[in-house]
């Protein structure tokens, strides 16, 4: 239903450009050929893991890299202002599907993607899409941190200078903000001006994560966030989650399924390229429909 307006709107120039840029991939075009996917609404509370608003809506998703299927069929509500984990053994999508929702595969050549992601009811793969914006609206966060080699205040601002704020009180402010939010800003006032490679670890990840949160995203999503940090930091990383939820709508992809009971309220337990079962995680953990997901977290394989 949401998705018919979009049907015979115009191609942007960015996305045109993207596309010229890089011609082998191929978002399948709307419309022609394509099965419309069941109903996609935003009230579906009391379906498996929705508690909310929902904020994110998948349906019938595949992926392909090149001949190889990725993601198989996949149908996921995401609530809004809730953390979403997902789990499953190592090369089953979680990944590829965390990229999905702000379209990061866009930029592996030969991929295509054929099904619908919506996210507060707009289409994100419409031709028209405006991707820097929805990146900015769905931000990510890396199991590798990545901070740029320039000051700490240099990488929090970075977002904001590049939408083309200059004033450097705005940009102070945003600065001390969004390390205040990520839990960084008492260890790092001081030396905003250091390098930020100058870091340790966890700090990096902390610092990265107040860069995505600069730029004021709704959804962050974080792909194994924690997995090449200390006990302390993954301790400060959990916890800072459990803060930022009240804010934003979270989907952290985690190999270790202790962090998944502790942080999230909703398990998504993928398996081989599909959605093998999703629920709140409670009940995941404790009385898991299938017999794969029983399976999984009793260790039984992966
Ligand atoms: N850029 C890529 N090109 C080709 N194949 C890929 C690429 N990224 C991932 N894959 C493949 O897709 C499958 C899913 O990978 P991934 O999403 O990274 O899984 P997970 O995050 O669950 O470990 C794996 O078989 C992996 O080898
Ligand atoms: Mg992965």
């Amino acid at each position: 239903m949401l998705t018919v307006s979009f049907l015979i709107m115009p191609q942007t120039t960015a996305m045109s450009e993207m596309i010229q840029e890089n011609p082998k991939t191929a978002i399948q075009p709307r419309g022609e050929g394509r099965v419309q996917s069941p109903e996609i609404r935003s009230d579906r509370f009391g379906e498996p893991g929705v508690r909310g608003p929902v904020k994110v809506v998948t349906r019938d998703l595949d992926l392909f890299y090149g001949a190889k299927q990725a993601l198989r069929k996949i149908a996921l509500d995401i609530t809004e202002r809730q953390v979403t984990a997902f789990i499953g053994p190592s090369g089953c999508g979680k990944s590829t599907y965390l990229r999905t929702l702000n379209r990061m595969n866009d930029l592996i050549p030969g991929v295509k993607i054929t099904g619908q992601v919506h996210i507060d009811g707009v289409d994100i793969y419409q031709k028209n899409l405006d991707v820097v914006e929805l990146r900015k609206r769905v931000g990510m966060v890396f199991q590798k941190s990545n901070p740029f080699p320039k000051t700490i205040w240099e990488n929090v601002a970075y977002g904001r200078r590049i939408m083309g704020e200059r004033n450097k009180a705005t940009l102070n402010e945003v600065v001390e903000k969004s390390l205040k939010q990520a839990a960084l800003w008492e260890e790092v006032k001081d030396r905003l001006h250091h390098g930020a490679l100058g870091l340790s670890g966890g700090q990096q990840q902390r610092l990265c994560i107040a860069r995505a949160l600069a730029v004021e995203p709704e959804v962050l999503l974080m792909d194994e966030p924690a997995s090449a940090l200390d006990p302390i930091s993954t301790a400060k990383i959990e916890e800072l989650i459990f803060e930022l939820k009240s804010s934003y709508t979270i989907i952290i992809v985690t190999h270790n399924m202790q962090q998944a009971a502790r942080v999230s309220d909703v398990t998504a337990f993928f398996y081989m390229g599909e959605l093998i079962e999703v629920g709140d995680t409670r009940a995941i953990f404790t009385n898991p429909v299938k017999k794969q997901t029983e399976d999984y977290i009793t260790g039984r394989f992966g």
